[in-house]
C-alpha cells in the first residue's frame, strides 16, 4: 500500500473516493439505522421522513463497500432492528432483512449471522419496564427487542491464499476463541452508561465486537474499513491486531474523540478532511 497505514477521512463514505477499488479486505459498521429514535433528527436532515429512503441513504455506502472490498473480502454490518407506532398502530422496522436484501441485490453472498445480546441486569423500554403492551393480558403484548444483529456478507468466493500463508497463520485463533466465536448468539456488554457526550450520542460499540470480527475474518497487515467510524472503535482495535485501517467519518466534531481513543498510536494516523485528498490508498 501507498500512504500512511491507518487512515481517517472527515468525510461522506457514500463516496470513497480516496479508497481504490478491490483494496480492502474487510469491512466493520455499525451504521445510523432508521426509525432509532436517536437518528430521527439525523434522517429528517435528509428529508428523508421514510423507512425507505432512509436505506436508500445506506445503500449509497453499502455500493462502495462492494466497490472496494476485494474479491472473497467480507463485510459484517451491526444493526438492530426498530419499533415504531405508525397511524395508531406499533410496527416492527426490520432494518436486517431490508440491508440483506440490499446487500443481495448488489451481488453480495449472505453469510450465516451473529446475533449480539447484551446482558443486562434491569431490562427496560425507554425506561418504563421490558415489557410493552397489555401487562399479563394474552394475546396483545410485544416482544421486546433485545439483540442487535452483526450481519456477515462476502463479495463472491473465498479469498485463496499461498500453502502456509505466514501472516494467515501469524493471525491463527485458539480452538476456545473458536467456540465461542463461531457460536451465533454473542453475549457482550454494551459500552458503558457511564460514557456520556458525543460518544454515548453515536452509539459506539465495546471493543469486544470488533476486536471479534476483526479477527475472525481478516490476517494480520490486511486493510480493514469502517465507513461510519463514529468515536473510532474499530481504528483502535484494528491498530492493535497489526491491521490497516481507513475510516470515513461525516462529523467533524469526532476527530477529537477519535484522537483521544486513538491516544496510544494516534502519531501513526493520518486525519484528512474529504475535500483536501489528492492521494490514494492502494492496495
Ligand atoms: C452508529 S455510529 C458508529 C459508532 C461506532 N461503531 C463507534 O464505536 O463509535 C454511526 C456514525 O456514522 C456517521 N455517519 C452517518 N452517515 C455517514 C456518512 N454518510 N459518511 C460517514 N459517516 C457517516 C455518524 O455521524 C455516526 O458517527
Amino acid at each position: 500500500m501507498t500512504g500512511p497505514d491507518h487512515r481517517v477521512i472527515i468525510g461522506d463514505s457514500r463516496q470513497m473516493t480516496e479508497v481504490n477499488d478491490e483494496s480492502v479486505h474487510l469491512v466493520v459498521t455499525s451504521p445510523p439505522y432508521p426509525m432509532v429514535a436517536m437518528w430521527d433528527d439525523f434522517f429528517t436532515e435528509l428529508s428523508s421522513s421514510s423507512y425507505d429512503s432512509m436505506h436508500d441513504y445506506l445503500n449509497q455506502t453499502w455500493r462502495e463497500v462492494r466497490r472496494v472490498l476485494v474479491p472473497g473480502g467480507i463485510a459484517c454490518i451491526n444493526v438492530g432492528d426498530a419499533t415504531r407506532t405508525r397511524d395508531g398502530l406499533f410496527h416492527l422496522y426490520p432494518n436486517h432483512s431490508r440491508i440483506i436484501e440490499n446487500f443481495e441485490k448488489l451481488g453480495f453472498i449472505t453469510l450465516p449471522y451473529l446475533l449480539w445480546k447484551k446482558p443486562t441486569t434491569k431490562p427496560h423500554y425507554k425506561g418504563k419496564g421490558a415489557f410493552l403492551g397489555s401487562g399479563f393480558l394474552p394475546p396483545n403484548a410485544y416482544v421486546t427487542l433485545d439483540m442487535e444483529y452483526i450481519l456477515i456478507f462476502r463479495k463472491g468466493s473465498p479469498r485463496i491464499f499461498p500453502p502456509k500463508d505466514p501472516d494467515r497463520y501469524k493471525s491463527r485463533f485458539t480452538k476456545r476463541e473458536r467456540d465461542e466465536w463461531f457460536s451465533q448468539v454473542w453475549r457482550v456488554q454494551g459500552v458503558r452508561q457511564s460514557v456520556d457526550g458525543l460518544e454515548r450520542r453515536v452509539a459506539a460499540f465495546p471493543e469486544e465486537i470488533p476486536r471479534r470480527l476483526i479477527r475472525m475474518f481478516s490476517v494480520q497487515g490486511d486493510l480493514v474499513l469502517d465507513p461510519f467510524l463514529g468515536s473510532g472503535t474499530s481504528l483502535k482495535v484494528a491498530m492493535e491486531l497489526g491491521r490497516r485501517f481507513v475510516g470515513y467519518e461525516k462529523l467533524k466534531e469526532m476527530t477529537e474523540i477519535i484522537r483521544e481513543k486513538t491516544r496510544a498510536g494516534s502519531d501513526k494516523i493520518e486525519f484528512l478532511e474529504q475535500a483536501e485528498i489528492i492521494t490514494q490508498l492502494a492496495g
